[in-house]
């Protein structure tokens, strides 16, 4: 087994996650440098992506690391019936480290049980996905000056969104104020509201987008509804357009307001807030790059 993986964000403790985020700042101010000379990384995406595909790909490749993988787990022996621990132990024949996406909760906790190289989950289907937490903390921390004492609302399906949920457990360690604002139907699920009991996490429960809530907002999170989530399409058309943030609704909000997305978007944020300078969500994938460079490095060692 894997000493050092990243599985969860809760595997990170408090001096873990500033860590990062200052070797994240490091590497944001000088992204090119040569330390993966030599290393491996292996991407195995089960499910799709762009962002933190590409932007993992792009932090290995800049630190002079090379990279393999499947974008599209059909390209692999996975169609042909080869398990899951099959594919990781393969792929630690060939790679230094792996980071992959899977649709099954828990995937990649299993797969940092079956090899002694680490493993990055990048996403488990609605459970995690660490290194987006990270990369919204660090869009936080620079955006705001500071990770605690904000109000953050975080947007939408929050039943099934992977980032909220990692979000939360993370700010465990930088006290702070949320407003969950969903559907009924994708409410915050039960376990992270008792999570943030048992952690001392205030949090306010809402169906509705108020012009209040967006007013007194440092932080608006939105997210997308996840339609692959859904077993019922009928219900996801009902709630898909539950919740749209248009640019004249930040009238009246805090000037430090930032709006962060993990994208991609659908719907929920109109095209006429990009242009409004509180809109942060293009500069938050970008330092994406930035914070993979620094998990990959810590986790290999090198930094
Ligand atoms: N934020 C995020 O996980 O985006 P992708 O699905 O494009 O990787």
């Amino acid at each position: 087994m894997s000493a050092k993986s990243l599985v969860s964000i809760s595997d990170y403790s408090k001096e873990q996650i500033l860590r990062i985020l200052d070797l994240a700042t490091g590497f944001e101010a000088c992204p090119n440098q040569r330390i993966l000379e030599g290393k491996v990384a292996a991407t195995l995406f089960f499910e799709p992506s762009t962002r933190t595909r590409l932007s993992f790909e792009t932090a290995v490749n800049r630190l002079g690391g090379k990279v393999i993988g499947f974008s599209d787990a059909a390209t692999s022996s996975s169609t042909k019936g080869e398990t899951l621990k099959d594919t990781i132990k393969m792929v630690s024949n060939y790679a230094d480290i792996i980071i992959m996406r899977h649709y099954l909760e828990g995937a990649a906790r299993y797969a940092s049980q079956v090899t002694d190289i680490p493993i990055v989950n990048a996403g488990d289907g609605a459970n995690q996905h660490p290194s987006q937490t990270l990369l919204d903390l660090y869009s936080i921390r620079k955006t705001q000056g500071r990770l605690e004492g904000l109000n953050i609302a975080l947007v939408g399906d929050l039943k099934y969104g992977r980032t909220v949920h990692s979000l939360l457990m993370a700010m465990k360690h930088f006290p702070s104020t949320f407003y969950f604002v969903a559907p009924e139907e994708l409410a915050m699920p039960a376990e992270y509201k008792q999570f943030c009991r048992d952690n001392g996490i205030k949090w306010h429960e809402t169906s509705v987008f108020s012009q209040e809530i967006i007013n007194q907002a440092d932080i608006i999170y939105m997210t997308r509804v996840q339609k692959e989530r859904f077993t019922d399409l009928v219900e996801y058309e009902r709630v898909k357009n539950a919740f749209i943030l248009r640019n004249n609704m930040l009238d009246n909000s805090r000037d430090n307001l930032k709006i962060l997305h993990p994208l991609p978007r659908v719907n929920e944020i109109a095209q006429d807030v990009d242009d409004n300078p509180k809109a942060y969500y293009f500069q938050q994938a970008r330092n994406g790059l930035y914070v993979r460079q620094a998990i990959i490095s810590s986790l290999l060692d090198l930094v």
